[in-house]
């Protein structure tokens, strides 16, 4: 049963004490975050990861790039355990490294590689946090840098000193968001097209790009739409629309904020009493903010229910597992990020963790 499950978990954690750390995103079930010893979104869970180094175990209830984020920032000695092995993200998974590799050389061939007169390279690349070590690795290796959807506009700022344009992956609405929020024209963001690298209109696009998109999307949040939001405005009058800038453009710009789930959680906590909220996040978010905050009223812009299936997929079932297996003296799950890959990831992920204060 679910009590015997929560007691299996309290039990195990109390064994091992000191020796293991449990961070839990914030679209993790309830009955997985409530034994969390950190709870946050991306970003704050990848600074997370390196506040325990005493810990022999992180157990990450989270997808499985986060996992592999925490195993570059942690110390060596220390195991990252993903209670779930299929627990990954559809997102991250919409951009490969061979993929990213053949437009890095399309790109090379039309721009060149030589920098301008104020030293900017041709281009920069940017990945999202949601996205491979590979691809981190990648931007390590080629001046590029990792962003959160907390930080993407100060990362784009830092790009586009150092850089002419910016490769941005895997979200495309992250990257159209952000940039348009800073003044790119929509037409100096083309979307790479796999099929037509350099040819037809595409090229004539590139050539005056300045934030070239890649194609990915998140599938929970291309899910809200403007309808949902123009609803909500009629049946709660005065409502406060707060959506995630993966939600594409047209909802983000008819929302009346934007911003990460820390962002979402901390306007809810800071709000006045009697506050109706209409967020377009993850499903298990909002309704664990809605029983959080019941002096608000807080209901998710999609009326199906929608969860992300693969955060879901940390069962509270396999937490037991993998924490009574450590008190066993196995590690299981262990995500590990090779050297080869580990060592330029942790530098595009330590020029973000330098350029946001
Ligand atoms: P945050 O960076 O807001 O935690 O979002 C991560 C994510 O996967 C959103 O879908
Ligand atoms: Fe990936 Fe979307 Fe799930 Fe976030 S909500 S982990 S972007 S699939």
């Amino acid at each position: 049963t679910a009590e015997e499950l929560d007691e299996r978990i309290r039990t195990a954690k109390a064994t091992l004490g000191d020796r293991v750390v449990i961070l839990g995103h914030f679209y993790q079930r309830e009955e997985v975050v409530r034994h969390a010893d950190f709870v946050g979104d991306s970003f704050q869970l990848a600074g997370a990861a390196t506040s325990r180094p005493d810990a022999e175990a992180i157990v990450f209830c989270g997808v499985h790039f986060m996992a592999e984020t925490a195993d570059l920032l942690s110390t060596n000695e220390q195991a990252v355990i993903l209670p779930n092995l299929a627990a990954g993200c559809s997102m991250a998974d919409m951009a490969d490294i061979d993929s990213v590799q053949e437009c890095w050389e399309q790109l090379e061939e039309l721009y060149g590689t030589a920098p301008d007169a104020d030293g900017r390279v041709p281009v920069i690349p940017v990945t999202y946090m949601n996205s491979s070590a590979a691809l981190k690795g990648f931007c390590g290796e080629h001046g590029g840098i990792v962003c959160t959807s907390s930080n993407a506009e100060t990362v784009l700022e830092w790009a586009f000193e150092r850089g002419q344009r910016v490769l941005f992956f895997p979200d495309q609405h992250l990257g159209r968001n952000t940039a348009k929020a800073m003044g790119v024209p929509l037409d100096r963001m083309p979307m790479w097209n796999p099929r037509r690298p350099l040819g037809g209109s595409s090229s004539d696009d590139l050539t005056d790009a300045q934030v070239i998109l890649w194609h990915g999307f998140c599938s929970v949040h291309r899910r809200f739409t403007v309808e949902q939001i123009d609803r909500a405005r009629a049946e709660h009058p005065g409502v406060r629309v707060i959506v995630h800038p993966e939600c594409p453009m047209e909802v983000v710009d008819a929302a009346d904020e934007y911003g990460s789930t820390d962002y979402i959680t901390k306007a809810i906590a800071a709000a006045p009493a009697g506050t109706t909220f209409a967020i377009g996040t993850e499903v298990n978010l909002v309704q664990r903010l809605a029983a959080q905050y019941p002096q608000h009223t807080v209901f998710c812009l999609d009326p199906v229910i929608c969860p992300c299936s693969t955060m879901y997929r940390i069962h509270p079932g396999y937490l037991a597992w993998v924490l009574e297996r450590l008190v066993a003296g196995e590690v299981v799950n262990q995500i590990s990020v090779g050297a080869d890959v580990a060592d330029p990831a942790r530098v595009a992920l330590e020029r973000m963790l330098a350029a946001v204060p």
